[in-house]
């Protein structure tokens, strides 16, 4: 949520403080309402920094501000239509007679489990996230995804016992809980799409041998020491160390090129 931190009486100037909006001259100004209260703001704006501009502040509901981390699911109306609409703030920008709320968190139960335990059955999601099967395909959270995500595609191959086809339909999903919030079912998709992931990557996708070779030589410390001696290095030598790296040629064919430095390979 966000409250507001700007004391109406006060006449101070806005300063540029990294994501706070300057109002630049001449900048024009669209009526959006937020929490039901109207406020003038300028019409480049994401919702986010309309918010801020007009004086609240984000204590939660605010991440990465570049749509990646799902923290600012929005849900707004326009003036005139009976549709609801759902994005980012950080994303969507504001539009005249918009009317703004925020659904920074929605809850959502998620299942207690060990990947290592549960083995890579569709059964073992079946158990646990029963609520699955109370699915009536209405589409609703598919229509609130603000990443496109087919929700109800993955929730029905869920059902189905696909975890593949449910990881790759999920990929995007950012885990804002928007489509949580319309379920008829009750259904925490994402919490379950998050876990078929993890089944997918786990036991179902081959495992990449050169991967785990490297990972080992790292456990037995085959790099420490260039480790060590990279972090004693003063920033001029680090740059021009990194400048002077041997670099494979763009058009290399195929495994015809090595380093003449091999210590590390
Ligand atoms: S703040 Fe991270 S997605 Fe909007």
């Amino acid at each position: 949520m966000c409250e507001t931190n700007q004391k109406s009486s006060k006449k101070t100037p806005r300063v540029a403080t990294g994501d706070r909006a300057i109002l630049p001259e001449g900048a024009k100004t669209i009526p959006v309402y937020i929490m039901g209260k109207k406020y003038e703001v300028p019409e480049t704006l994401t919702i986010m920094k309309a918010m801020e501009f007009a004086g609240f502040k984000f204590l939660r509901g605010a991440g990465c501000r570049g749509g990646i981390c799902g923290a600012c699911p929005t849900v707004y109306r326009m003036a005139g239509d009976y549709k609801l609409h759902f994005g980012l703030a950080c994303q969507t920008v504001v539009e005249a007679d918009m009317y703004l709320a925020q659904i920074p968190f929605f809850p959502a139960n998620r299942a207690n489990y060990s990947i290592e335990e549960i083995g890579g059955l569709p059964e073992a999601i079946h158990a646990l996230y029963p609520e699955l099967f109370r699915c009536v395909a209405c589409n609703q959270c598919t229509k609130a995804c603000p990443m496109d995500v087919d929700v109800l595609g993955y929730i029905s191959a869920l059902k189905q016992g696909n975890i593949e086809k449910a990881a790759r339909l999920s990929f995007d999903c950012i885990q804002c809980g928007l489509c949580a919030s319309r379920c008829m079912g009750e259904i925490p998709q994402y919490h379950a799409a998050q876990l078929a992931r993890r089944v997918y990557g786990r036991y179902i996708l081959p495992h990449a041998e050169h991967l785990k070779t490297r990972v080992k030589a790292i456990e037995d410390g085959r790099y420490r020491t260039m480790l060590s001696e990279l972090s004693t290095m003063s920033k001029e030598e680090l740059e021009k160390r990194y400048v002077e790296r041997e670099r494979e040629p763009d058009f290399a064919e195929r495994g015809s090129w090595q380093p003449k430095e091999s210590r590390y390979l």
